[in-house]
């Protein structure tokens, strides 16, 4: 059975059920990053009580850029938006190499809740194709730069810059990219039991991006209604790792892909771990257009906003285990 990958609670599961036995990374093939000043705005983002869940990256001291699949418990289905789960429910960790915290005495560690969670209003599950997977957290407080943290390099914040910018690099064969993430930390049930639980170190592969018909020639062959594809129309792009055996996974889900030194894309699905099976990227040129038209107004408004904000809880952490599992019996076989 293949299953689609559209939701973090997959984490688990899918590394039993996909990966191959004795894997336990999701960076296949990867090596380990020996200091985070290399890519000081990756974020590993925690679920409280749960551990990691998905990767991320520093916008601005108060904006992580994540995948939206990350931050809401089902991708919406139809036109209404994906709904969020409570900001109360993640932590934002960033200056680490490491991905549990309470292993960690890194003094570079920088750690963060978030105010709120946003995701794209398109953000939703077309088709059992994820779209427009983009997310952000807001945080409470900023995180303080310096050398071990720091912004990612976006290309323009004018989505028309940024296009013509982002077309350059995907014609480039010679484009040097990499994804880099913690991957899965968990190996016990459903990630609720403790064993198995440890730092996990932060991982790079090098990547190398593919035309829209490698990758619908791909995924065609897991899943026919990729044939018709058309990646590019939806802001999507594929990759394979750059020694054809290496990818990351689901694990790295909302990290980025960094090509010639530029955020281009953020990590939103794929179907295999490693073994020269593509992943698929959101480029962000919706996200620069959401992000300038729309989310900076509303972050505006919010401020000046002398309303008090519910503090939501959705619910117990029994009960998003409980609705996990939903989730996991809902996927499906897409042959
Ligand atoms: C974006 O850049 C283009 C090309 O330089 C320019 O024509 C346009 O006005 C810019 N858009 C915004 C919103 O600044």
């Amino acid at each position: 059975m293949i299953v689609l990958l559209i939701c973090f609670v997959f984490i688990d599961v899918l590394q039993i059920v996909i990966c191959p036995e004795g894997k336990d990374t999701k960076i296949v093939g990867g090596k380990g990053v020996k200091d985070i000043r290399q890519m000081p705005w990756l974020v590993n983002i925690e679920m409280k009580y749960v551990g990691h869940i998905c990767g991320g990256s520093i916008l601005t001291p108060v904006f992580v850029l994540t995948a939206c699949h990350c931050l809401v418990l089902q991708v919406s289905q139809d036109k209404t938006p994906s709904k969020t789960i409570s900001a109360d429910e993640l932590v934002f960790i960033s200056g680490t190499l490491f991905a549990e915290k309470r292993d960690n005495n890194d003094p570079n560690q920088q750690i963060r809740d978030a105010k709120y969670l946003l995701v794209h209003p398109q953000c939703r599950d077309e088709n059992k194709i994820q779209v427009f997977d983009y997310g952000l957290g807001v945080l409470k407080s900023p995180f303080s730069f310096n050398a071990y943290v720091n912004a990612f390099k976006l290309l323009s914040m004018n989505k028309t810059i940024f296009q013509n910018k982002f077309d350059t690099i995907v014609k480039n064969p010679k484009a040097k990219c990499y994804v880099a993430g913690w991957g899965e930390v968990r190996r016990g049930e459903f990630g609720i039991d403790d064993e198995g639980r440890m730092s996990k170190h932060l991982r790079i592969m090098e990547m190398h991006l593919i035309s829209d018909d490698q990758c619908r020639q791909k995924f065609g062959q897991i899943s026919p209604k990729f044939l018709n594809f058309n990646f590019r129309n939806h802001n999507q792009i594929c990759a394979v790792g750059s020694k054809m055996w290496g990818s990351d996974c689901q694990g790295d889900s909302g990290g980025p892909i960094v090509c010639e030194g530029f955020q281009i894309a953020l990590v939103s699905y794929g179907f295999q771990c490693g073994i020269s099976s593509p992943a698929t990227y959101a480029d962000l040129v919706p996200f620069v257009e959401w992000f300038s038209t729309k989310v900076l107004s509303y972050v505006h408004s919010r401020k000046t906003s002398t309303a008090p904000h519910g503090r939501m809880r959705l619910s117990a952490l029994n009960c998003y285990v409980l609705i996990h599992l939903m989730i996991v019996a809902v996927s499906y076989d897409a042959g």
